[in-house]
């Protein structure tokens, strides 16, 4: 018996990388998954590599998180699919490095309205799935039937702050506070919310950066933070989407508003 046996979860930005990793392994312990991503083909084939894991496992969403209509039809299609939403996994992230100075307001706009606006855009989309229903066992039946989650990204690089990222590391630390707020709110229907930061992960955000990429690190910079690392290696995917799966499983159900960081040691108080 797997640890989301009947859960119905959504991930979104989980065409690739962290996302996809986490859909696998909700997949792998029993859960079907809806796989948004705004690219159709890496959600495609993250859905072909869930379905071959489990036949029925997995449906997509192609859509951004940073469109309200978007989000409330992703988390119609995990109703209409599934039947149900048990889990919100917001994931979807991007980068657009410079200095605050020169910073553009089309970037400041983009980084905000994807990896903050979007995790506000999802949670409100979510509230007639999880919030409404387990008000619904509570009048029914004095408690919800189970408790239901919602994992929030932020980033060790927010926490500390990072020169070049004002605009990401403004965002990934509002999410820390929609966390908190989102514990507080939902926590009597028993929706967990809680927060991942992963520290430094192979994935196409943190590969080294050729002059001219919008995405990636400079390959110095790559071997600095490498330096900082107690453990003296990069993350994986499927470390980062290990520390979801503790907080979307019930492992976790007396645990909200927290936060993780899943960095190597790379970050310590
Ligand atoms: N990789 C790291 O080192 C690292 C470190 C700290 C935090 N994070 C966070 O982890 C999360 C996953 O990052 P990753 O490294 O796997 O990135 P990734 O770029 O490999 O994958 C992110 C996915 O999100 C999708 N996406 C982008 N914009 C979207 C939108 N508007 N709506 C829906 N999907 C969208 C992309 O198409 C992509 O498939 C992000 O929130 C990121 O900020 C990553």
């Amino acid at each position: 018996m797997g640890l989301l046996e009947d859960r119905v979860a959504v991930i979104t930005g989980a065409g690739r990388g962290i996302g996809r990793a986490c859909a696998l392994g909700f997949v792998r312990e029993g859960a079907q998954v809806v796989i948004n991503d705004v690219e159709e083909a890496v959600a495609a084939e993250a859905r072909a590599a869930c379905e071959e894991l489990r036949k029925g496992s997995a449906a997509i969403h192609v859509g951004s998180v940073a469109n309200p209509a978007d989000t409330d039809a992703l988390m119609k299609t995990a109703a209409d699919t599934f039947g149900k939403l048990d889990i919100l996994v917001n994931n979807a992230g991007i980068t657009r490095d410079r200095m605050s100075h020169q910073m553009t307001d089309e970037w400041w706009d983009l980084v905000i309205d994807v990896n903050l606006t979007g995790t506000f855009n999802c949670i409100r989309s979510t509230a007639r799935y999880m919030r409404d229903v387990a008000k619904k066992e509570i009048e029914d039946h004095g408690r919800p039937k189970y408790h239901r989650k919602i994992v929030n990204f932020f980033s060790t690089a927010a926490i500390r702050g990072n020169p070049g990222q004002i605009n990401y590391t403004a965002a990934k630390m509002g999410n820390v506070g929609i966390t908190r707020t989102i514990a507080q709110e939902w926590g009597r229907f028993w929706i967990n919310c809680n927060a991942v930061a992963p520290g430094f992960t192979n994935t196409r955000l943190t590969a080294p950066k050729q002059k001219g990429d919008e995405l990636g690190v400079p390959e110095e910079q790559r071997q600095a933070m490498l330096q900082r690392i107690p453990m003296g290696r990069f993350g994986e995917p499927e470390d980062i989407a290990n520390a979801v799966l503790f907080f979307s499983s019930p492992m976790s159900d007396f645990v909200t508003g927290q936060e993780i960081n899943v960095s190597g040691g790379m970050q310590i108080p």
